[in-house]
């Protein structure tokens, strides 16, 4: 198969830090050089047979690999249309696809020689990830999480403490993923020797490629068994976006193949009013925050505003820069999912297949139940469910008086 100008746009990336305009390294001097260091170890190690080998035993005997894609017949049956088929990220341990990340982060920092590590988290999804790694690596792990995230997520935060993880309060501004983020930035500044975990595809240069790189065994996967189930590559492949890993992951097992239309779905929130949304894609424009150039979203000021989304995991008000280069050319569609919407798909799945969901995952779920009734039964969707939904049942317990 030919690599399409997508794939090249990725590999140069590596080289050059930038995914057409987007991406860099708007970072100081000092952690330039730490970032440097990095982008070694990383270049180094990425086609190492020996690394590669002891991620994928840590993939198959640590996180349960390969997870597997699910035929949703009756969930398909009752929309209609196009047969939903799930790529199950949820059966990873812990209950999401960030572990494929951490285990490959910590395994760098093992040959770097590092032994502390600092991450931020959102949902709790990436920090459970992060402290179980840094448990079974032997590694000390301090995460940040926005103090409002502390309470709607509260199952993780226990999950992270029970591990020997130190879970720190982000006090500053709306105290969500943007101000985890910003403080674990401060302390990775403050702390050289520490090694930055990063959740998602954001970031300065290399953190976009090393997330893409670890999490790409989605799509890898996925390509496989499509082929293998349904005998050709799938349709539509959908994912929801936070900072855009799963989603990134998931992409890059089919960016080379030009009839896979890939949809990342974003929170639309309670509506596309500003403040009310964390529609980075839709309603954002090229900005530096958080050491690169992507799309976020400014306030009246040109400074980053407030998001909402009741998904902790995707309340970030940016995406990574690869994700703004698919956009701009035109080869990934970014469409806003709103919160009333992806409750819905949330119990729908529970009910149609015993199967629950993130909340981040059900915003990709329920785009794929939206456009499915309008499409032929011979037409396929794969929606990565990117985690499960454990974590969220206070919320919807509350919500939907259960
Ligand atoms: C289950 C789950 N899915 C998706 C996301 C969004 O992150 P990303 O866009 O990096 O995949 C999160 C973030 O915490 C998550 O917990």
């Amino acid at each position: 198969m030919a690599m399409s100008e997508s794939s090249k746009t990725c590999e140069q990336a590596l080289e050059t830090g930038y995914f057409g305009p987007y991406g860099g390294q708007f970072v100081d001097e000092s952690l330039k050089k730490v970032l440097d260091e990095l982008t070694a170890a990383f270049l180094k190690y990425k086609d190492d047979p020996e690394f590669n080998a002891e991620l994928a035993e840590l993939f198959n005997h640590y996180c349960g690999r390969p997870t597997p894609i699910f035929h949703c017949r009756n969930l398909s049956e009752k929309l209609g249309g196009a047969q939903i088929y799930l790529k199950r990220e949820d059966l990873n341990h812990l209950g999401a696809h960030k572990l494929n990340n951490t285990l490959g982060q910590a395994l760098l920092a093992k040959r770097m020689g590092k032994t502390r590590l600092v991450a931020e988290t959102g949902a709790g999804s990436h920090g459970t990830a992060a402290a179980a790694t840094a448990a079974m690596f032997g590694m000390e792990c301090v995460v940040f999480m926005g103090e409002e995230d502390i309470k709607r997520q509260h199952p993780n935060v226990v999950r992270m403490k029970m591990m020997g993880t130190e879970v720190r309060a982000a006090m500053s501004g709306q105290r969500t993923l943007k101000e985890a983020v910003d403080e674990a930035l401060a302390y990775f500044v403050e702390n050289p020797d520490v090694f930055y975990v990063l959740g998602s595809a954001v970031g300065p240069h290399p953190y976009p490629s090393i997330v893409r790189h670890f999490q790409a065994v989605i799509g890898k996967e996925s390509r496989r068994q499509c082929i293998e189930q349904i005998g050709r590559v799938p349709d539509y492949a959908i994912a929801c976006i936070g900072g855009g890993s799963n989603a990134i992951g998931l992409f890059a097992g089919f960016l080379d193949d030009e009839e896979v239309t890939l949809i990342g779905a974003e929170p639309g929130g309670r509506s596309l009013d500003p403040g009310q949304h964390a529609a980075s894609m839709t309603l954002g424009v090229p900005t530096v925050c958080h050491g690169f150039k992507g799309y976020f979203l400014p306030d009246e000021n040109g400074d980053i505003a407030p998001v909402y989304s009741i998904s902790a995991g995707v309340d970030y008000p940016g995406v990574g820069p690869e994700h703004c280069q698919l956009k701009d050319t035109g080869r990934a569609q970014y469409v806003p999912v709103f919160d009333d919407e992806a409750v819905e798909a949330f119990m729908t799945l529970s009910r149609t297949e015993g199967i629950i969901p993130a909340l981040e995952s059900s915003h990709a779920l329920a785009h794929a139940i939206k456009i499915a009734p309008t499409l032929p039964k011979d037409k396929t969707i794969l929606v990565c469910l990117s985690g499960r939904g454990d974590k969220d049942l206070e919320l919807i317990m509350d919500l939907k008086n259960l």
